[in-house]
């Protein structure tokens, strides 16, 4: 499928980055000396030793490396740059007694197709026994590849995938294969690798006598749960409450929790983000300046492109952020204050939770929007806006201030607006986390990853970390009464739920087929079934991209790392005014659909200069692209479920675009009508789909990846009982005592738009009914 092509398609990480880092090991079977890795879900063990490094000249373009995989493994794949697009990758599986093996390269997230140029031979340990199959090989000008190379003097990520299905033809190199079924990332130390010249050519002849000597080091690499350190002598820091993940959901509730005195420590898995929070990542233009790529609005269509993609968790198949911030920290940070319908109970909010105006207006209190980000005031590259706006006003629409006039979602639009602050991003980050820090009884930790909460039945007692120096084998402790709260995000904290033993039967036994992960599981019989990742939502959208003479596509934002127009970049170094202090949409607008099923769904239309992809055969002006985002939202009855895979990385397992046929008619009806009223615009051509395309085969081969919306919620909705939700109306889980969720995935429907403006209201509303829960410390 699809989706899990992305992921592996999309990410590109920094061995630095990652939990499981490369080790040297010897296999004992040709005594070759290997950094590698066994991945202790398939223990399947990937190696690969370089020639020496020379201190001038070029370094040698090859390497031996193996893979020592178990029969259950029918295929493995290596991505050496660690994505599955643009890079090489290796592809063998057993045959007989023999090992097949493929070159291979992908543009697309496609069956990648054969790649000429590297040249491989097997060595002679490569084998198949009983248990195992062995390719041991020398790759020969496999440190570079079209568009990628191989540091050899340094590490990387480097990807493995999983094929659980046997190839479709065995024998044949070129055949072809299902998906992998699992992939994995590790961090490819390349610069602890390299053998001395002599034992290099010892390797590849086969000659080498090591197998007899002791193995200097172990195969084994750390996982986030296997650790039996016991951790510091010294008495841990208990807390009223720990709060996993610091999205706006941890955040939110760390603030109010810790203002209302509680001793609170949130934890995040990532690092910083913004220059606020430390963070130092920046556009070479703005290299001495204190603008990291976070902080400026300008270069969020960059978060897609860029090759050093570290800020997206690596273990979820769809973008998530995972970094300070969460998701606030790399989104578009359109900013919708709710409306009232946003929190009804037809939108499945429970009665206690509909009076969202009190804490609507605290959040707007400390977050305000603005629909003018730049510093001077003034709007910038608002081609677009002026075009549309002469496409919708035949259309019956007309023009509101988004977020004074929050109710008014019918034939409306207006200029987008954001939670940016003085021409940088804001959001959350840069409000609530800065009130809590100041507080003495606020911790936060960063780089630190929960597997699960430690329970005894319904009492939580604490919280399992990777860092030991938080409490022995990194079990947080909480204070008499303490509570937990999780805010991992839609994705995150459906996770940590399967592994703490509590979600559906099927996810709960992957996690008991996972031996790390076991470990940390309650005895079955505290299992506790709730409905967690089975009815999700996000919002299905489809893009229309047109030109017009008058736009200007902004170089479709390609170059504003590397180098936006000078003056451009100057103005926003000098004084944050200018293009590059708002993200790239202009306008947005709104309609209303009855469905046949006397449902009521809305549409959002996302207006922004430039386009992700162009598909026509026609010639255009590629300086005047523009595209409609057309979402559907509010009302919206499909529904999808997550899970995880084996190495526990969370996926959709089945996808939540379309699976109600009427969520497409409606959708399809939206997109009709924006274009209904093209031949009114004077040079408004619609370029994707073309005129050699109608709309409806357009939307009927529009790849269901590219419709995620990255606005999941609903992984553990609130509701009424544990059979349709998994908490409570105070944000608890059901039969639990002390464990509660603040983040995404307690939102039981999609608002009327973008959904993290309607979230921070209900994380003000949350934190609220936490502290108003008796029984707490
Ligand atoms: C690319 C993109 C663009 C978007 N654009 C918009 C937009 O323009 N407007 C809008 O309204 N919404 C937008 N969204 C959605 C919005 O950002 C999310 O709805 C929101 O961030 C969800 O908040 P959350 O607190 O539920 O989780 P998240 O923001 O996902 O935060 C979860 C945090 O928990 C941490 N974490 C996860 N697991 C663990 C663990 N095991 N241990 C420790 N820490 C952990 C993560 O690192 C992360 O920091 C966008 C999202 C994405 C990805
Ligand atoms: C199959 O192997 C041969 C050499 O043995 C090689 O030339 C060819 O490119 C390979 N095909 C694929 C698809 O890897
Ligand atoms: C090395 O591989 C590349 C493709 O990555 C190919 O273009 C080139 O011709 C190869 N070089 C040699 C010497 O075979
Ligand atoms: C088969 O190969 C595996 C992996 O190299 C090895 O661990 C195992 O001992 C081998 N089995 C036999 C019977 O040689
Ligand atoms: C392969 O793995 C997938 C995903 O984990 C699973 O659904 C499927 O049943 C597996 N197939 C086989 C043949 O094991
Ligand atoms: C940053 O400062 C360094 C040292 O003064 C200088 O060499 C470099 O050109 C500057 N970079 C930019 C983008 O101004
Ligand atoms: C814990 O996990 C985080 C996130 O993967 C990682 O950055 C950190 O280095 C890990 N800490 C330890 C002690 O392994
Ligand atoms: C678990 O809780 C029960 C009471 O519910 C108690 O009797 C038991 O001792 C607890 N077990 C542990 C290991 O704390
Ligand atoms: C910054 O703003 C000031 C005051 O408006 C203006 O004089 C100056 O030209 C601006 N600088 C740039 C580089 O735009
Ligand atoms: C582009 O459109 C054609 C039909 O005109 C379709 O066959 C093709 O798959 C599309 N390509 C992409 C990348 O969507
Ligand atoms: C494309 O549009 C740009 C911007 O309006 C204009 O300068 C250029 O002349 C156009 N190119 C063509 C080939 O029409
Ligand atoms: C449309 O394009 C024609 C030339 O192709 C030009 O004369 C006319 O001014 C344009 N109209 C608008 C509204 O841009
Ligand atoms: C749970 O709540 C749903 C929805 O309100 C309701 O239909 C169902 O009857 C309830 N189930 C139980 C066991 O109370």
């Amino acid at each position: 499928m699809v989706r899990a092509r992305l992921a592996l398609g999309l990410l590109s990480l920094l061995g630095s980055a990652l939990a499981q880092e490369s080790s040297s090991y010897v296999d004992p079977r040709n005594g070759i000396t290997f950094q590698g890795l066994t991945d202790p879900t398939y223990g399947v063990t990937y190696g690969a030793v370089f020639p020496p490094l020379v201190s001038s000249g070029a370094q040698s373009t090859e390497f031996i490396g193996e893979i020592v995989a178990p029969l259950a493994a029918k295929w493995i794949g290596l991505a050496l740059g660690g994505a599955m697009l643009d890079n090489l990758l290796l592809v063998a599986w057993p045959n007989g007694n023999s090992i097949v093996y493929s070159t291979r390269y992908a543009t697309d997230y496609v069956q990648p197709v054969a790649y000429p140029g590297p040249v491989i031979t097997n060595l002679p340990s490569t084998s198949v026994n009983a248990t195992h199959w062995n390719w041991v090989f020398r790759c020969q000008n496999c440190t570079s590849w079209s568009g990628g190379s191989l540091d050899t003097t340094s590490g990387a990520a480097w990807a493995w995938a999983y094929g659980n299905t046997t190839v479709d033809t065995p024998s044949n190199n070129a055949s072809t294969f299902a998906e992998h079924s699992d992939f994995g990332f590790w961090g490819e130390i390349m610069s602890a690798g390299h053998a001395s010249a002599a034992d290099y050519a010892n390797y590849l002849a086969g000659t080498s006598t090591s197998s007899t000597t002791t193995v200097s080091s172990t195969t084994t690499t750390t996982t986030t749960s296997s650790t039996t350190s016991t951790g510091p002598t010294s008495t841990p820091t208990a807390y009223d409450y720990v709060i996993v993940g610091a999205g706006p959901g941890g955040i939110i509730t760390a603030d109010r929790l810790s203002q209302a005195g509680k001793k609170v420590l949130l934890l995040e898995r990532g690092g910083p983000s913004t220059a606020q929070t430390g963070g130092t990542y920046k556009a070479p233009w703005a290299a001495n300046t204190s603008l990291t790529k976070f902080d400026v609005p300008g270069l969020f269509e960059t978060m897609f492109t860029d090759s050093n993609e570290f800020w997206w968790c690596s273990d979820i198949t769809v973008f998530a952020g995972c970094l300070v911030g969460g998701g606030t920290s790399v989104n578009g940070a359109l900013y919708w204050l709710p409306t009232d319908a946003d929190f009804s109970g037809a939108n499945g909010w429970p009665s206690a939770w509909q009076n969202h105006a009190p804490y609507t207006s605290a959040l707007s209190a400390r977050l305000p929007s603005t629909d003018a980000p730049s510093t001077d005031g003034k709007r910038y590259l608002e081609q677009t806006f002026n075009v549309v706006q002469s496409l919708l006003t035949p259309q019956g629409y007309r023009q509101v201030t988004i977020n004074s006039d929050v109710n008014s979602k019918d034939h409306v639009y207006g200029y987008s607006a954001y939670d940016f602050i003085n021409g940088k991003r804001g959001g959350p980050v840069a409000t609530y986390l800065q009130t809590a820090l100041q507080r003495s009884n606020f911790v936060l930790k960063q780089y630190v990853m929960v597997s699960n909460v430690v329970r005894n039945g319904s009492q939580i007692t604490g919280v399992k970390t990777n860092d030991t120096s938080l409490g022995p084998n990194g079990v947080v402790p909480l204070t008499t009464n303490g509570r937990v709260i999780l805010s991992a995000g839609s994705f995150g904290t459906a996770r940590i739920l399967f592994q703490s033993g509590i979600g559906p039967s099927d996810q709960l036994a992957i996690v008991q087929s996972n031996t790390a992960a076991a470990a940390n599981l309650p005895p079955s019989s505290q299992f506790i079934n709730l409905p967690v990742g089975e009815s999700v939502s996000d919002n299905p959208s489809i893009n229309l991209v047109f030109t017009h003479p008058s736009v200007d596509a902004y170089n479709n934002w390609a170059t504003v790392w590397a180098s936006p127009p000078t003056a451009d970049a100057a103005q926003y170094i000098n004084n944050q005014s200018g293009v590059l202090a708002s993200a790239s949409p202009r306008m947005n607008f709104w309609r209303a659909y009855a469905g046949s099923d006397g449902i009521t769904r809305y549409m959002q239309g996302t207006v922004r200069p430039g386009a992700a992809s162009v598909n026509t055969t026609n010639s255009y002006n590629a300086s005047t692209i523009f595209t409609i985002t057309a979402y559907l939202s509010y009302g919206i009855t499909s529904r999808g479920r997550i899970g995880i895979t084996p190495s526990l990385n969370a996926q959709p397992i089945v996808n939540p675009w379309f699976q109600d046929p009427i969520d497409k008619v409606v959708l399809t009806q939206g997109l009709q009508d924006i274009i209904s009223s093209v031949s009114s615009v004077a040079n408004l051509t619609l370029i994707t789909p073309d005129n050699h395309m109608t709309l409806a085969q357009y939307i009927n081969a529009y790849d269901p990846a590219t419709m995620n919306s990255n606005h999941w919620v609903g992984s553990a909705k609130i509701g009424a009982n544990s059979s349709v939700a998994v908490v409570d109306s105070n944000a608890k889980v059901f039969n639990t005592n002390n464990l509660f969720v603040a983040d995404a995935s307690l939102i039981p429907a999609l608002p009327v738009g973008n959904p993290h403006g309607m979230l921070m209201s209900a994380m003000e509303q949350a934190a609220a009914k936490i502290l108003a829960l008796a029984g707490g410390p």
